[in-house]
């Protein structure tokens, strides 16, 4: 069965055709840019600029697929979490599609997207595994005993891992969002230049992580500096350097401390999420992967790391395959839900 997806969560308007877990097409608008200007995404201009996309992206995904509505037989839409106004302009395009031509529609959750993202093409059965999402908005490692029975094990107090990378990239003016350029110009960097606390060092909480201290180390240190205008080039890539190895250093050790402390050995860790885009932290999960003894599986492409609706619609295949059914009677119960805990789906 073929299936429409549409992901409206944040500040890209997406939408993919999928069948099963093959991706047929993946068309995502972003607006990173337009939000860039103010440092962060202002929902108001989210929504609007949903508004005018949605259609555009939604045909698109449909012709790029080669793809008719008679072939469409479900609708997958992220009901949250997310920005309440943004989500709401997928909800309703999924609603009035769904009268229009009579299919049903699934509500999907984001988070549950990014974990189940490295599964896309792959032809394994879902059994027991363990989901690492690391986003803009959640860094959460869950335990994942089958479709939809979710239990977090450790998440954020504060930040989570993508929003703290922005923070200490705009205290370089690196601009926003900028996890990737930080990414870039750490490569050039010497990580050992500058010492940076380690969160929780040595008494880290199995079930916590909290970017909040480095970032105030981070800022003191630069305040230090003379502010970020007055860094040299082989300073900025040395500081760039050393906050995202603390930043992930501080990830993988309340992570392997999470997974040590279960009273089984899980077979595979799935990562998702836009900063699992990183090929650092790819490199640093596959270590402690190795270490622990457990696979480590990220998405087989770019276009399903960041948001993207591709993902919502291997979700809904995979509930598919494990025997959900999605009728006409579930449309009237979906509605935006901005704070859906990835335990409560
Ligand atoms: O999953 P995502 O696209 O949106 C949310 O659901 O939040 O994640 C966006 C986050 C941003 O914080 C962005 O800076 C970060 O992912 N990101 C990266 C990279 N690419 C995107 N962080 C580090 N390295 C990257 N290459
Ligand atoms: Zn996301």
């Amino acid at each position: 069965m073929r299936i429409l997806a549409i992901d409206t969560s944040c500040d890209e308007t997406a939408a993919a055709v999928t069948e099963e877990r093959t991706i047929l097409s993946n068309i995502i608008w972003s607006q990173a840019s337009a939000h860039a200007k103010f440092g962060g995404v202002m929902p108001a201009l989210a929504q609007r600029m949903h508004k005018e996309r949605i259609d555009w992206v939604i045909e698109k995904a449909m012709t790029k697929a080669n793809t008719s509505w008679k072939e469409i037989g479900l609708i997958a839409v992220t009901e949250g979490p997310g920005l309440a106004i943004a989500l709401e302009v997928g909800i309703k395009k999924a609603k009035e599609l769904a009268s229009i031509y009579g299919i049903p529609v699934a509500g999907i959750n984001h988070i549950e997207g990014h974990l189940l993202s490295p599964l896309a093409k792959s032809a394994k059965v879902f059994s027991s595994s363990l989901g690492l999402v690391v986003s803009g908005g959640h860094t959460e490692l869950v335990l994942m005993e089958g479709i939809g029975r979710y239990k977090i094990l450790a998440q954020t107090q504060d930040d989570a891992l993508g929003e703290a990378l922005d923070k200490g990239a705009r205290m370089l003016g690196l601009g926003y969002p900028g996890g990737r350029v930080l990414e870039k110009i750490a490569k050039e960097g010497n990580s050992k230049k500058y010492p940076l606390p380690l969160p929780m060092a040595g008494r880290e909480d199995a079930n916590s992580w909290s970017y909040s201290g480095l970032k105030t180390s981070f800022y003191r240190l630069i305040t230090s500096m003379g502010g970020h205008e007055l860094l040299n080039r082989q300073q900025t890539v040395d500081l760039a350097a050393a906050f995202q190895a603390r930043a992930f250093e501080h990830l993988t050790r309340v992570m392997k401390k999470s997974i040590l402390q279960l009273d089984f050995k899980p077979q595979e860790l799935l990562v998702g999420g836009g900063v699992a885009a990183n090929i650092e932290l790819r490199k640093k999960l596959r270590e402690a992967g190795k270490e622990l003894g457990i696979r480590v599986r990220f998405p087989y492409t770019k276009g399903l790391v960041g948001d993207n609706a591709a993902m919502i619609g291997v979700v809904a295949g995979i509930k598919l395959q494990s025997g959900f059914a999605f009728d006409q009677t579930e449309l009237s119960r979906i509605d935006r839900k901005p704070r859906w805990s990835i335990e409560a789906v």
